[in-house]
């Protein structure tokens, strides 16, 4: 704690989380994972970038995987509500001190790239190439379904100081937390969800060395989408990509399963979580030792989840975290 009331009215609008690049060694592998096993949808290749999106998208791509010599995020990308959102945006990162540039990456208008406090790289942009949904197209409907890109979760080494710029500059919202229950007072902050398009979030923050990614989720229509990959990925040699659940969280509620990418990047498929336009909102409390945190059923997480994640492209100075607090992890 505390937990922060956004920032009321910012000069920008953030609208939603919208895009990431992954660098893959491989990219026939991760072809074969995100196409073929997950369901994605190919837009196109372009030289040694793969551009997917989901099927209910009409962006040109929500995942980019450019083959790299090693495994790294390259951008967490952002949509905002107009062009001029974008030079609001620029004005006050360069009042803050943080590194600032434009780009114009392929399929997106003219794009904003930052780095947060922690080094995080961030872009904004506001348009991006439309081309045709694949919604009512059903015969192309492979592995979980799925429909769209739904939230980042990044391991941080200050959650605290992650929630303070997210809420109090860019006008995240909080809807879940999580604080430590041992009797230290106060207690600290753990774990955040924060949240800019009405759902449970955007962006979550998990306290641990960073800053990491810790996985990228896309949204599913139901938990039938989510256990028919299972059931897939258990009889196709993809039984080791599949790291945790399919389960129910305690935290969202929602139904997930936790797999690994060919090169180790967690991707999250996800259904069922609630609307949190709600401006007066209460985010709700979780202390780090209930049970039924990580999951309703009360099955803890593997040690993997807790400790593994994604490098950020420039950022390979790890820092320790500062909350020092053991949550619970399966035997
Ligand atoms: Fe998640």
């Amino acid at each position: 704690m505390p937990i922060r009331h956004p920032a009321p009215r910012t000069p920008f609008h953030i609208v939603r989380m919208s895009h990431i690049e992954l660098g893959v060694t491989d990219l026939e592998a991760s072809r074969r994972f995100y196409v073929d096993i997950l369901g994605l949808v190919e837009t196109e290749q372009v030289g040694n970038t793969l551009y997917l999106r989901g099927l209910e998208e009409r962006n040109h791509h929500s995942f980019v995987l450019t083959q790299m010599e090693r495994p790294l995020v390259r951008r967490m990308g952002y949509k905002v509500s107009c062009e001029e959102d974008l030079d609001l945006l620029a004005e006050r990162f360069q009042q803050l001190g943080l590194p600032v540039a434009w780009a114009e990456p392929h399929g997106q208008g003219r794009t904003l790239q930052v780095r947060d406090p922690l080094g995080m790289p961030l872009e904004f942009c506001f348009h991006m190439e439309q081309v045709p949904r694949m919604l009512q197209r059903y015969a192309h409907y492979r592995g979980c379904r799925p429909m769209r890109i739904d939230h980042f979760n990044c391991f941080t080494p200050d959650v605290q100081a992650s929630h303070d710029f997210y809420a109090l500059e860019l006008g995240f919202r909080t809807t879940e937390y999580t604080e430590t229950d041992d009797g230290r007072e106060p207690p600290e902050l753990w774990a955040v969800w924060m949240h800019r398009k009405g759902n449970v979030h955007d962006l979550a923050f998990t306290n641990g060395q960073g800053p990491r990614l810790h996985h990228v989720a896309v949204w599913a229509s139901s938990v039938n989408d989510i256990l028919h990959l299972c059931d897939v990925m258990s009889t196709s040699g993809y039984l080791d990509h599949m790291e945790r659940g399919p389960g129910r969280h305690g935290i969202s509620n929602a139904f997930f399963l936790y797999t690994r990418d060919p090169d180790g990047h967690r991707v999250e498929i996800y259904t069922g979580d609630y609307l949190t336009v709600d401006p007066d909102f209460e985010p709700i409390r979780w202390g780090l030792r209930d049970p039924q945190r990580q999951t309703l059923w009360g099955h803890p997480a593997p040690r993997s989840w807790f400790e593994e994640g994604s490098l950020f492209e420039g950022v390979e100075t790890l820092q320790p975290p500062q909350v020092q607090a053991e949550p619970i992890v399966a035997p």
